[in-house]
């Protein structure tokens, strides 16, 4: 069985003083869950912070992003290495930093190798944008991210990724997908294609992740669904409370 993970993604939000506000509202909140990870993923220069204070808790802690090589002359870029002390997972390849920041199906590998190679657990972000789904383009374009993300990793690194499904119409919109199709789209499209990759059992133990629009009035009806394994949260996980009554519904739909 695959254990339900809801991540927040903070994106550009937070000071210092205010991400430490926020952890030490929320880690009393979600002390009792015990059956669903927990992640927050604040910007860099709040991680040391965040760190210490969520120390000996059952909060994990995530970077948004990193580029791929350990050190060298790549003003501005945070690499494995430095992150390795601070976090366990790192988000890789969202859709703000395709949109952006110019990542490809190929950096999004490179990231996800350099990753894995310094034992950090990426959550690699997948997903259409509308135009795409307009065309009937989800399928192949998420096939085609997937399959680009997980280029030369082998299984039994592949087996601690996740994957956030996050269609990129959803994303900061209010407009969720429906949790039917989300659940489509990660049973049919994603795990199909890592089955394709590796076999039905690793495709079975990557947990996939819904992102987009994700609040406490939507949760429940996505962790209903037997192929969604949690959510990658953006603005509802900038509250404590609003991200605690999340992760607390998810856990109650899931016993
Ligand atoms: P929202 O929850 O704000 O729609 O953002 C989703 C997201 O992009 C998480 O990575």
């Amino acid at each position: 069985m695959r254990k339900p993970f809801i991540a927040g993604n903070w994106k550009m939000h937070k000071t210092i003083p205010e991400a430490v506000e926020l952890v030490t509202e929320l880690r009393p909140l979600v002390a009792d869950i015990t059956n669903v990870q927990i992640a927050v993923c604040p910007p860099y220069v709040a991680l040391p912070a965040v760190h210490d204070v969520l120390l000996g808790s059952n909060i994990a802690v995530g970077a948004q992003n990193m580029f791929w090589e350990e050190e060298g002359a790549y003003t501005g870029e945070i690499s494995p290495r430095m992150l390795k002390d601070l976090v366990t997972h790192v988000i890789i390849g969202h859709s703000e930093r395709r949109k952006y920041f110019g990542e490809t199906d190929e950096t999004v590998n490179r990231k996800v190798h350099a990753a894995l190679a310094h034992g950090l657990l990426p959550i690699i972000c997948v997903g259409e944008v509308l135009e795409e789904r307009e065309a009937g383009k989800t399928e192949e374009v998420v096939r085609r991210q997937v399959m680009g993300a997980y280029k030369d990793v082998p299984a039994d690194k592949a087996r601690v990724t996740t994957i956030a499904y996050e269609p990129v119409w959803a994303i900061g919109t209010g407009k969720a997908a429906t949790p039917e199709d989300a659940n489509h789209v990660i049973g049919h499209v994603i795990r199909a294609t890592l089955a394709e990759l590796y076999d039905e059992e690793v495709a079975q133990r990557i947990r996939v992740q819904y992102g987009g629009s994700v609040k406490p009035a939507n949760i429940a009806g996505f962790m209903a669904q037997p192929e969604v394994d949690g959510a990658l949260v953006g603005g509802a996980s900038l509250k404590a409370e609003t991200f605690a009554e999340i992760i607390r519904i998810a856990s109650h739909v899931r016993k």
